[in-house]
């Protein structure tokens, strides 16, 4: 390319391998990329002070501090619910939550297969039986067509994954759990703030569940949330989570208990968020518009680009999507675009530019945890030798197996940087791009 044909294409906002940057950096090139991506978590003076007035206030757990009730009513008000309750982590958002739905030993809960571990654990740890359901091909989420398809009988639930922070086709699931009579548990772990059709995700089924882990775009070290505008599920939720102990004793009873209020009418289990955790939520809330807007804009500017390189398809949004949380950047790489490189390879050489990249999860049904469960003492009994073959024969998921194969990830602190950083990372893909028959034939270990 020439300096003038050079110019002309970056003020198309095309994306340029200049010559200077010809070798590939796994070949011993110079890499597209020396800075680092912006680093995480954000530390600034409200995380210090709020960690300070906890430490100094002596009252660190939310059964005599200020802290956690202040979250729960920010964080409610936040995404447009009228309850929320904060949890130990995302997982045990999603605990409290099935209990709260009155999920037990014997259900059957419909899940995605695209998602982290904690979805399907969590169902597990209920005892009730986990129900796979294949991927919608374009946008990475369940595919809502298969629900119907999938409900028996035991079937109690859905729980639509809203993954790498998109939301996961809710107009069809909500019509499909209606038409089955299904509770829909909306798994936000990774979604704080995206939204359907201008409402906050976590709001539209019967609950949601938010995650605060540490990569989470909002942040405690570990936390969680359940958020619902049913009263009466948030109490159940609140006493499983504060083992047994309703937030009021029932009328007319007395406490026979250790605890504050005593008389426990239901299991529970110590699953509380402390006042250290929330007193950093309520500080990393002041920026997570902010953040959220600027990942807004660098993901659209980034998927522009992307789309001009061939074999690099980025996911897509469900009609009635209007926000990402951009938890996570995904897109599908064709191998056969990029003279046959395979994923591995294109990672390599992705990182070894100075753009980190992974290949994201793999087919969670498939998993051997899964086998070792459903052999267990406690499911054979459960569910019977009959529906845990069926349930293994319906367990064939190729779109979701494909995507596996086929799915690359950026993490959401790439998105928070500047429109340059964007541009290194699409020059970065456009170059590997260039040469990736020179890089799939190297006899030089990428
Ligand atoms: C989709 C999903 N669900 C649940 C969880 C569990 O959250 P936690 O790690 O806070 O327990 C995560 C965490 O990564 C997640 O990504």
């Amino acid at each position: 390319m020439t300096r003038r044909e050079a110019v002309a294409a970056a003020a198309a906002g095309m994306t340029i391998v200049t010559s200077a940057q010809a070798k590939p950096a796994a070949l011993g090139g110079d890499p597209v990329r020396k800075k680092a991506f912006p680093g995480w978590p954000i530390v600034g003076p409200a995380e210090k002070e709020g960690i300070h007035r906890v430490l100094t206030s002596g009252k660190w757990y939310r059964g005599n501090g200020k802290e956690v009730l202040a979250f729960e009513e920010r964080y409610a008000q936040l995404v447009g619910s009228q309850y929320c309750l904060a949890t130990a982590n995302g997982t045990s958002a999603l605990m409290v939550a099935l209990h709260g739905l009155d999920v037990q030993a014997g259900d059957e809960v419909i899940v995605p297969p695209y998602t982290f571990i904690a979805t399907v654990n969590a169902v597990l740890s209920k005892c009730a039986l986990p129900v796979f359901i294949d991927t919608d091909a374009a946008t990475f989420q369940m595919d809502a067509r298969k629900i119907s398809a999938a409900v028996t009988e035991r079937t109690v639930a859905v729980i639509p994954v809203h993954i790498a922070g998109s939301p996961a086709d809710l107009d069809g699931v909500l019509a499909a759990a209606k038409g089955k009579g299904l509770k829909v548990l909306e798994d936000a772990a990774q979604a704080h703030l995206a939204e359907w059709k201008g409402k906050r995700v976590g709001t539209l089924g019967d609950c949601g569940t938010f995650s605060f882990q540490a990569s989470k775009n909002l942040n405690s070290g570990e936390g969680g949330a359940v958020v619902s505008n049913d009263g009466d599920f948030i109490e159940r939720c609140y006493a499983y989570h504060t083992n047994s102990n309703a937030r009021k004793p029932p009328a007319g009873s007395s406490a026979f208990m250790s605890g504050w209020n005593g008389a426990p009418t239901a299991q529970g289990a110590n699953l509380r968020l402390t006042e250290f955790q929330a007193a950093l939520l309520l500080a990393q809330m002041e920026r997570l518009e902010a953040q959220s807007r600027r990942r807004d804009e660098n993901a659209a500017y980034l998927s522009k680009k992307l789309r001009e390189i061939p074999g690099i398809v980025p996911a897509a949004w469900h009609t009635g999507a209007t926000r990402s949380a951009w938890h996570l950047y995904m897109f599908r790489y064709d191998a056969a675009q990029f003279a046959g490189l395979p994923r591995a390879t294109f990672l390599k050489a992705l990182t070894a530019e100075g753009i980190p990249a992974s290949s994201g999860y793999s087919p969670l049904n498939r998993q051997p945890f899964l086998e070792n469960i459903l052999k267990s003492r406690g499911y054979q009994r459960i569910y019977g030798e009959a529906r845990l073959k069926q349930w293994r024969e319906q367990n064939e998921l190729p779109v979701n197996d494909r995507l596996c194969q086929e799915a690359v990830w950026f993490t959401q602190t790439m998105l928070l940087g500047e429109r340059s950083d964007m541009d290194d990372i699409a020059t970065a893909i456009a170059k590997v791009h260039q040469h990736a028959a020179e890089l799939a034939t190297s006899s030089r270990p990428v």
